[in-house]
């Protein structure tokens, strides 16, 4: 029903409301005796500063003159929807039968109406002579199946015309491409005329000292422009790269600050955007200054194949990258970048030799992502950590070096490198299949073994107050990966990923934490492997319950005293649809059962976020079974 009426304003709107548009700048070229009259009623009513609203309707009696003799002169639907009489009828002394088709010409209705002269622009008809009967009565048609949209149509008509008139000099273009006479004459037709685009000019005597809605201050708006790419990741989505683009073409004076957001966020996907990027603005004089602007830098070299929805993008050929460019190129020439996020091979691009001192000159960095980066040695990526002087958040995912580091280059030294966020997860590009696997798929086999990632998280630990460990190479040996959180002692949220059934692993993982945490999330993995193992209990087929658990293990870490101030306990079972939805209430009576002192804490928030496994979106939440266990709405992966 919605999509129809939508559909039915659209295609009714859309087309009249362009016509109508056409027909106004037509008459006003036309007659630009009657055009001059309608601004200096718009500046007498409404002053210098501002456009016209809804409000100044009535005191414009000229400008409402100008749009309904330019709805009659030029009617846009002349000729309505064929209708069809239902019963036996007679009109005019003509016996219509049921069924008969009817059209009729609303053109003519104006002879009845007595229009002398119909076929010219004459305004006085209007506001002197006292119309016949308003031309809004018989433009949209009549009867039951009227226009629907004749106030909107009429409203915004006046909104445009009005908005039009105030600014803009609707002008002839050159006689050679003009004929009033040949062009008035089409004008009868809805059809589009590119060369009405020409009429257009900019209203000399006010255009210079009006500006858009001096209501405001020009900082209001710049503010409200500012806030337009705040979604909560701070990325700019393509839709409100759209509304600053849009709002560059509306006001002049909104263009700095419009450009100055567009910056805020530059994302270069493929070589081509890197190469217009430093044509533009790295080595242009005038888009330099706009380098000051760029707050998050996310660059990808593509060295690496992907998918993007279904569909597997393959990896571009050496000759391509550009990663290894972005270094040198751009430090120090970005005082402000906040976020960098790198996609790079630097094991195999050939860097230049200074590239990874480079660094240092990025200043203002405060979070650094590395996606799918190699490096070529654990030293390098070591070195760069500790010359971001204010690097606070790194998030690693599938970062690799070729082989262990030696423990005495493991050492970094006090003071630099104050990480207060770190996330890791090491796996494969073949997510989205969501298949368990130990090893990447389309990468170079990792030579990193995983007792050594230990050693790796170990050197951060000190600073880092949140931590997130997910997708660690092989889910079930989490244990094996991280095995110790003792030189944590400042965590204050964890996040990691442990199997179904490897609890006593999670347990022995928390026992190890120094720290006093405030919030603990928990990935839970009952996907495809657990299933294949046949750790579900199944009835005629349907996976009805879990075999085994192990979950009790974690009440009594948890109400050790370095848990106390545990204020958010979050579980998130990740898995296929099938399976997952119908284990959702075993999940919840399971916590309740197994966990239930950490239920009898008041203070203590449990909830459950499930993840879906597939590719339609999560299911709408039914109420929690257990009052204790709050379900939220968990994500699904496409
Ligand atoms: C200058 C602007 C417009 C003019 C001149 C116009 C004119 C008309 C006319 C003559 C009809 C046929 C009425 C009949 O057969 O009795 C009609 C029908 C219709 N118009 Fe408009 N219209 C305009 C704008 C709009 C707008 C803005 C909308 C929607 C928001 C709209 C939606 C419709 C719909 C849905 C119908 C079909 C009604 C039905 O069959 O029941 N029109 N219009």
């Amino acid at each position: 029903m919605c999509q129809l009426v939508t559909a039915s304003a659209y295609l009714g709107s859309s087309d009249t409301a362009h016509a109508l548009l056409e027909a106004f700048c037509l008459a006003m070229a036309m007659h630009p005796d009657k055009q001059k009259k309608a601004p200096e009623e718009l500046n007498a009513v409404i002053g210098p500063h501002r456009l016209p609203d809804f409000s100044d309707r009535d005191a414009l009696p000229y400008t409402r003159a100008i749009l309904k003799e330019e709805m009659r002169w030029h009617i846009i639907a002349p000729i309505r929807f064929i209708h069809l009489t239902m019963d036996d009828d007679k009109y005019n002394g003509y016996f219509l039968p049921a069924r008969t088709i009817l059209n009729t010409n609303i053109w003519l209705v104006q002879l009845r109406e007595g229009y002398p002269d119909r076929e010219s622009f004459r305004l006085e008809r209007l506001l002197e002579d006292g119309p016949p009967s308003d031309p809004a009565d018989y433009v949209f048609g009549f009867g039951p199946r009227l226009c629907p949209g004749r106030h909107f149509s009429i409203a915004s008509s006046f909104i445009t015309f009005t908005s039009v008139l105030r600014i803009f000099d609707i002008q002839p273009p050159p006689t050679s491409i003009w004929d009033p006479n040949q062009h008035g004459k089409e004008a009868i037709r809805t059809s589009s005329k590119p060369y009405l685009a020409k009429l257009i000019g900019l209203r000399p005597a006010l255009g210079c000292n009006l500006k858009m809605s001096r209501q405001f201050p020009n900082e209001l708006f710049d503010a409200i422009i500012s806030c337009v790419p705040t979604g909560h990741t701070g990325w700019l989505w393509p839709k409100e790269r759209e509304t600053l683009l849009n709002c560059t073409l509306v006001c002049r004076d909104w263009l700095p600050v419009s450009r100055h957001t567009l910056f805020s966020y530059v994302h270069l996907k493929r070589p081509t955007a890197w190469d217009s990027f430093l044509r533009s603005v790295v080595n242009a004089e005038e888009g330099r200054p706009w380098l000051a602007s760029i707050l998050r830098l996310q660059v990808e070299d593509g060295w690496y194949s992907h998918y993007e929805g279904d569909k597997k993008i393959p990896a571009k050929p050496v000759s391509e990258w550009r990663g290894q460019y972005v270094i040198p190129v751009l430090a120090g020439h970005l005082p402000n970048l906040e976020l960098l996020s790198l996609s790079v091979d630097w094991d195999r691009c050939q860097p230049h030799a200074t590239t990874f001192g480079m660094f240092s000159q990025f200043t203002s960095l405060r979070e650094l992502r590395l996606d799918s980066c190699r490096f070529p040695s654990f030293c390098t990526f070591r070195r760069i950590l500790v010359s971001l002087p204010a690097l606070k958040t790194l998030r690693c995912s599938a970062v690799h070096w070729p082989s262990a580091p030696q423990p005495s280059i493991l050492a970094i030294p006090s003071g630099h490198l104050a990480l207060q966020s770190l996330g890791i997860s090491l796996l494969c590009d073949s997510f989205h299949d969501l298949s368990l696997q130990c090893g990447p798929v389309d990468f170079h086999p990792i030579t990193l073994p995983h007792r050594t990632l230990d050693y790796y998280v170990q050197i951060f630990a000190p600073s880092v107050q949140v931590a997130a460990f997910g997708n660690i190479q092989s889910m079930h040996d989490i244990a094996n990966t991280i095995s110790d959180l003792s030189r944590f002692g400042n965590l204050r949220s964890l996040d990691f990923a442990v199997n179904g059934t490897d609890w006593g692993d999670a347990a022995d993982l928390l026992q190890s934490l120094p720290a006093r945490l405030d919030t603990l999330i928990i990935f839970v993995d009952y996907g495809r492997e657990l299933v294949d193992r046949d750790m579900m209990v199944k009835e005629d087929g349907e996976v009805k319950a879990m075999k085994t658990n192990g979950l009790e293990l974690l009440e009594p870490v948890l109400l050790r005293d370095n848990f106390k101030a545990l204020h958010h306990l979050e579980f998130k079972p990740w898995g296929y649809r099938d399976t997952l939805e119908p284990l959702e209430e075993s999940i919840i009576q399971t916590i309740w059962r197994k966990l239930p002192k950490l239920h009898s804490r008041t203070t203590l928030n449990i909830r459950l976020a499930p993840v879906y496994i597939n590719r339609s979106p999560p299911p709408s939440r039914r109420p929690s079974p257990s009052p204790a266990v709050e379900i939220i709405s968990g994500g699904f992966i496409p």
